[in-house]
């Protein structure tokens, strides 16, 4: 069984907005293990980048409330300082975003970012630096790293800067690498290959990963597990055939349900499922899928917590109703 990496207990981050506070991740637990690829999948504004924020704490401001605990190698995230998370982020935990032209410096070669993100955790020498720099552009698939390296981010395509940020993502092995749609601005053949970087960066690293996508047929390729988040709370969480094969949730049935055939066209977001997903401050004390839930029940009124139900062991959802409920609507579709 491999090492725990990072202990996530009832993470809740809330922004104050002007009709009240915004619970926009409301009570996450999750473990993540070294060397696995989990796939966070749910609709737009289910809180899956902010969830990131609370991780890793950047945009944190006053109007910013984070809450719970994300353990990250014993060292608790939210409780943690500026500092320690300024040391812990990039050499524990880098994340890598959609849009890496605004992550990336544009006023200083692409190299020497590299190189100062390894200056920034480790003591080696500037010369030393660049040459690891450059072992980096090469191991992500730079065709040139010496011409990379010496290029500036607008010089370079969008695939390429995310090769870049990529590179920056792991100049310091971090022990988890969040990727926020890291492929969604990129044409599909660049994705692929962007994917599998990600994937062979994943074995060789033993990073865990935490892949933030829309396409499922994306995850349904690359993760070992999935979480499915509705609301600001994972509602399903399992190994990756478990959750796609027998769903549990009614929510994660109708998103599998939207998906096209596997030999169709992909669609770049999620189809929608009817009704539109809870986004404002007031929140139902149930489940929150109940208005759009086709077996909505008077027992959902209550919290229903993530817990082993009617899936294989380490298959976790939270829907009270009966798995004889849910065979019905996985039938119904
Ligand atoms: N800085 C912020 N201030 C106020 N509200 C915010 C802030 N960031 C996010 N939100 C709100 O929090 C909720 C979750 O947003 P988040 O960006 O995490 O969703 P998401 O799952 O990443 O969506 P998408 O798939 O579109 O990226 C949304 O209702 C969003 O409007
Ligand atoms: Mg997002």
């Amino acid at each position: 069984m491999s090492e725990t990496v990072l202990k996530i207990r009832d993470l809740k981050v809330e922004f104050d907005v002007p009709a009240g506070r915004l619970p926009a991740v409301n009570g996450v637990s999750l473990d993540l293990r070294s060397g696995e690829l989990l796939a966070l999948v749910g609709e737009s504004g289910s809180g899956k980048s902010a969830l990131t924020m609370g991780l890793t704490g950047l945009n944190r401001g006053p109007r910013t409330h984070i809450s719970g605990s994300a353990e990250y190698r014993g060292t608790d995230l939210v409780a943690a300082n500026g500092k320690q998370l300024q040391k812990i982020r990039g050499a524990g935990i880098a994340v890598v975003f959609q849009d890496a032209l605004a992550a990336l410096n544009p006023v200083q070669r692409v190299g020497k970012q590299v190189a100062e993100m390894i200056r920034q955790h480790q003591d080696i020498s500037k010369a030393d630096a660049q040459r690891k720099a450059q072992d980096l552009l090469k191991d992500v698939g730079l065709a040139n790293p010496q011409q990379a390296a010496r290029a500036y981010p607008h010089q370079l395509s969008g695939g390429m800067r995310q090769r870049v940020m990529i590179a920056i993502a792991l100049a310091n092995d971090p022990g988890v690498l969040i990727a926020d749609e890291p492929t969604t601005a990129l044409d599909v053949t660049i994705q692929a290959q962007v994917l599998a970087l990600l994937k062979r960066m994943q074995a060789e690293h033993g990073s865990a990963i935490v892949l933030i996508t829309h396409d499922l047929g994306v995850v349904a390729e690359v993760a070992d597990r999935i979480a499915v988040m509705y609301a600001g709370r994972i509602i399903e969480v399992g190994t990756r055939d478990e959750v796609l094969n027998h769903p549990q949730h009614p929510y994660t049935i109708g998103l599998l349900n939207s998906m096209p055939r596997i030999d169709g066209p992909r669609p770049r977001r999620l189809a929608a499922i009817a009704g539109s997903p809870l986004t404002g401050v007031n929140r139902p004390t149930g489940c929150a899928f109940v208005p759009r839930c086709p077996l909505a029940h008077e027992a959902c009124q209550e919290r229903p917590p993530l817990e082993q139900r009617d899936g294989e062991p380490g298959h976790l959802d939270a829907c009270v109703l009966p798995g004889t409920a849910k065979d019905t609507a996985r039938d119904a579709a």
